[in-house]
């Protein structure tokens, strides 16, 4: 099983500029999670603070009960091995061939024979589509093949964790439909605990169990799939909805009048290039047929049903839909499925732009309520 990741309070900046704060989530095990958030919102060196690559000003990150902010180099060395890191460039070596590059890691922390490095190599190379491409260069091959050949070399050591950094992006649609699959199937071979970093819309709608996302250098929500995709929070909404209407703008935020004339414009008639409204929950990818059932999405459902009434209703609606009959009896919920008189959490919908970064402060939801990851976690902001 994947490794958790407790993740408190991180604070990140360089110099005077602030990257984020106070960010606060659990990453479950063997659960897949996407981070959204516009460009420059962090996410890279969001990644790179997990790994002990960047340093974060304040907070934890704990995984198997290490703090990688705060532990000594040795235990961040061992504790680096349970990552499988795809890096947002492909952070290849330019002078070794692909095999090379995919083969490094075993040769550094592992005492492998060559013979079995020739397996496992050939393996990941192969499932990331690049047989027969072992011996180029990485500045002889395309921008997606460095990508695939990225991720090869981020799997080669079995990880418990995978960060993935826009694993799509240079990749061409059908290419990314495939990544998504792989990334569900390796999911549910080796039950890792992935985060992705995309702006891949449909990825982030159909492949994660949860989904956050980075706005204002905060971390604006991070719950169950269903709770972001059925939200009304207006960041997110546009954000899924890859709209122009909206508080995120070509330099991620918006004034009001800016916001008031593209509305204004928007209603006498002008047409903001986006396609149909993409809300609501569509159905999560599946393994290919013939692999194992996904262990993650086993316990995520025994997790989301503890804290199905701290949810907003049509993310309990979409998450008891889900269910099967048995499991609806399973787990003891009358169909149809709300329950009437449960005690619904503020919805944190339709606020007006400028209160995006006013929301409440407290914890709404504390984990030791439900044992649980918090299924969203608000804002912190001044009021
Ligand atoms: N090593 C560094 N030193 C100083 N500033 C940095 C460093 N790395 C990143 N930054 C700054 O941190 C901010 C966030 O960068 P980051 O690369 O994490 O954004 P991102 O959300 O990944 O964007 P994108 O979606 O474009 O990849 C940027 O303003 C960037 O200039
Ligand atoms: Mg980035």
């Amino acid at each position: 099983m994947g490794a958790e990741v407790v993740i408190e309070g991180l604070t990140k900046s360089f110099g005077k500029q602030a990257i984020w704060r106070d960010v606060t989530l659990n990453l479950p095990p063997g659960e897949v999670s996407v981070m959204l958030g516009p460009s420059g919102t962090g996410k890279s060196v969001f990644l790179k603070s997990m790994i002990g690559l960047l340093k974060p000003d304040k907070g934890s990150c704990t995984i198997n009960g290490t703090d990688i902010v705060t532990c000594s180099e040795r235990k961040l060395y061992e504790t680096r091995k349970l990552f499988g890191v795809l890096f947002q460039d492909g952070a290849l070596f330019g002078s070794m061939n692909l095999y090379d590059n995919v083969a490094f890691p075993l040769r550094e922390h592992t005492k492998k024979s060559e013979t079995e490095i020739r397996k496992i190599v050939l393996e990941k190379l192969d499932m990331t589509g690049l047989s027969g491409a072992e011996d180029k260069l990485p500045g002889e091959i395309s921008g997606g093949m460095r990508k695939r050949a990225g991720l090869a070399r981020a799997l080669v050591l079995d990880p418990e964790i995978i960060l993935c950094d826009e694993p799509d992006s240079g990749l061409d649609p059908v290419r990314t439909a495939y990544l998504s699959q792989l990334l569900i199937d390796l999911n549910a071979q080796i039950d890792a605990t992935i985060l992705i970093v995309t702006h891949n819309i449909n990825l982030a709608r159909t492949v994660p169990d949860n989904i956050g996302m980075l706005f204002r250098k905060e971390l604006v929500m991070f719950g169950p799939r269903e709770v972001l995709l059925t939200s009304d929070e207006p960041v997110v909404e546009q954000f899924l909805n890859g709209r122009r209407l909206g508080p995120i703008g070509m330099s991620e935020e918006k004034d009001s009048a800016q916001m008031a004339l593209e509305q204004a414009q928007a209603e006498a008639g002008h047409h903001d290039g986006s396609t149909e409204d993409v809300r609501g929950i569509v159905p999560q990818l599946q393994p290919t047929p013939g692999l194992p059932v996904r262990q993650g999405a086993v316990r995520r459902k025994d997790r989301v049903v503890k804290i199905l009434h701290t949810l907003p209703e049509a993310a309990r609606e979409g998450i008891i839909a889900s269910l099967t009959p048995e499991e609806r009896r399973h787990y003891g919920i009358p169909e149809p499925a709300v329950t009437a008189g449960s005690a619904l959490p503020p919805h944190r919908g339709n606020l007006p732009a400028d209160d995006v970064a006013n929301l409440p402060t407290e914890r709404q939801w504390p984990a030791e309520q439900t044992g649980a990851t918090p299924p969203l976690r608000p804002r912190r902001g001044g009021r």
